[in-house]
């Protein structure tokens, strides 16, 4: 028998920005992401972009699809954890998957919270019973449903999910929702025009990789 203080650790990524591992404690399943565990110089940016995320779990609670935030101390985050699969693996074919994703955008979008890295397939879980889920808050906008900004970069989440419906379930797109693939945000394209490139750049140079995690395609 375990004791409930015992823990069962799975680490699950580990890069500049610190762990994510997967703990089980007396029986509960939760995951963890350990600033600590971060490279020094990115350890300022990795405790701003957890806290962010404990700022938008936080507005999230009680939303479906989204993990419950359990604790954050400024350095150690934890978030309940959710059966299924990142979405590369769980590969949803299913229409009603972009449905339920629709309209847990919303909820999200409502509350006043937009994902921002939604292009990501591993930030999208395929859950058990077949439902969407989102993590990863990193790099949300959690201020508020407050101007044009907010609802450019709420579009954008939107049509990164109709990017990963438009690979899954093509054929399920509806006329709008390929009118909206077909109008990127003008700031989507000045992104791609100039800014993506540079950070391409910087993101080799620094940190050595751009490759989604090792896993997962981004659509962009
Ligand atoms: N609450 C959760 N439930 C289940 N799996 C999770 C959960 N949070 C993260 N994961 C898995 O761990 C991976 C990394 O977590 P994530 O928050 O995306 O970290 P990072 O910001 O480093 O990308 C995710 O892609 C997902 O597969
Ligand atoms: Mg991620």
């Amino acid at each position: 028998m375990h004791d409930a203080t015992t823990e069962n650790v799975t680490l699950l990524k580990a890069d500049e920005l610190g762990r994510i591992e997967r703990v089980e404690r007396g029986g509960q399943l939760l995951i963890r992401r350990d600033i600590a565990a971060a490279r020094w110089w990115a350890r300022a940016f990795a405790r701003r972009a957890a806290a962010r995320e404990a700022r938008a779990l936080g507005r999230l609670e009680g939303i479906d699809g989204v993990p419950r935030l359990l604790a954050w101390n400024g350095r150690v985050l934890e978030r309940s954890y959710m059966a299924g699969e990142p979405m590369q693996v769980g590969r949803p074919l299913d229409p009603a998957y972009y449905r339920e994703a629709l309209r847990l955008l919303a909820r999200l979008h409502r509350r006043g919270i937009v994902h921002n890295d939604l292009a990501k397939e591993p930030n999208w879980l395929v859950r058990e019973d077949g439902s969407p889920g989102l993590v990863d808050f990193q790099i949300a906008w959690t201020r508020g449903r407050r101007g044009n900004l907010f609802r450019l970069l709420a579009r954008e989440d939107l049509r990164h999910l109709l990017k990963h419906k438009r690979t899954y379930a093509p054929d399920r797109l509806s006329a709008r929702q390929r009118a909206i693939l077909a109008a990127p945000a003008p700031h989507s394209r000045l992104w791609r025009a100039t800014g993506k490139r540079l950070y391409k750049l910087i993101a080799r140079r620094i940190f050595g990789y751009w490759d989604n995690e090792g896993q997962g395609r981004i659509r962009r």
